[in-house]
């Protein structure tokens, strides 16, 4: 059997809120979530065992072995197979590249093996199911309850300051766990007027635990962009532009300005 690709786009919460909190520690939310045209690359082989080499750009300090979710998605499936992860997102970011690498190692099996997974990809991670459909998507619940969402492109500019955020610390930071949900998604999509009366109810607590993320926003908005929020639990930030020429612009001169962070004008879809 021939080697198989797939590829692991960055996921961007466009609004995230968080509406309450489950017994079990789960919190509930509420988030329009869409993908970007840059992310990693996973190819699969079947092998005897199962291994694990890590490349790319991002690929510094990224485990080999089980702890990651790449392998632990191969294990689920339940196939021995040589996986190579080429890495292009930085890892702890708020925009799902462990789980996107997870949900890209299930579609390339799939191919590899022409039969479906069947078990349930949120034992993986809670943002492992909207990166199986990896389409733009309303996720509720804790992240299992999905919606397909129409949603035009929008243009963005991704800005990271290559500090890692846990997320179990970021939630444990919240201050208040029982907010508003999002307001009924417009039919023919988010727009930039709708996505500003929304919010990241994780933003607050991120930017307390590291405040370099208000550094991010406040660069996007100084370069203009029409929208500034960090995706997930941070540290990742996005900004919305107009054109993608103004993004590519954008990026540009962030590179320029912050020669040490991870900056990318991409389409999200
Ligand atoms: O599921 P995942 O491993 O991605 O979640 C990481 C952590 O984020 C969880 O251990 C939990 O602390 C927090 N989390 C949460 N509520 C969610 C999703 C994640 O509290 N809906």
């Amino acid at each position: 059997m021939a080697q198989t690709e797939a590829f692991a786009p960055a996921k961007i919460n466009l609004t995230l809120h968080v509406t309450g909190q489950r017994a079990d520690g789960y919190h509930l939310l509420d988030s329009l979530v869409v993908f970007a045209d840059v992310g990693d690359v996973v190819r699969v082989s079947p092998a005897p065992q199962m291994s694990l080499r890590v490349s790319g750009p991002m690929g510094a300090g990224v485990p080999e072995d089980a702890r990651n979710l790449c392998w632990r998605a191969a294990e689920a499936f339940g196939e021995p197979v040589a996986i190579a992860l080429e890495k292009h997102l930085p890892a702890a970011a708020g925009i799902g590249g462990g789980s996107s690498d997870a949900a890209a190692t299930l579609r390339a099996m799939e191919a590899a093996f022409d039969r479906r997974f069947d078990g349930d990809p949120a034992l993986l991670g809670a943002d492992v199911p909207v990166c199986r459909v990896a389409r733009a998507a309303r996720m509720q619940g804790i992240g299992d309850q999905l919606a397909p969402v129409t949603q035009p492109v929008l243009h963005a500019v991704l800005i990271n300051p290559r500090v890692d955020v846990p997320t179990p610390a970021v939630f444990k930071a919240l201050s208040c766990k029982e907010n508003a949900a999002m307001g009924d998604l417009p039919a023919d999509g988010a727009d930039l007027a709708w996505l500003s009366a929304m919010r990241n109810d994780l933003q607050e607590a991120a930017i307390a635990l590291q405040p370099v993320i208000q550094e991010c926003l406040t660069a996007l908005d100084a370069v203009g962009a029409g929208l500034a929020r960090m995706s997930g639990s941070g540290a990742t930030c996005f900004g919305l532009f107009r054109t993608a020429t103004e993004a590519t612009r954008a990026a540009s001169a962030l590179s320029a300005q912050h020669p040490g962070w991870w900056i990318v004008a991409t389409a999200v879809r």
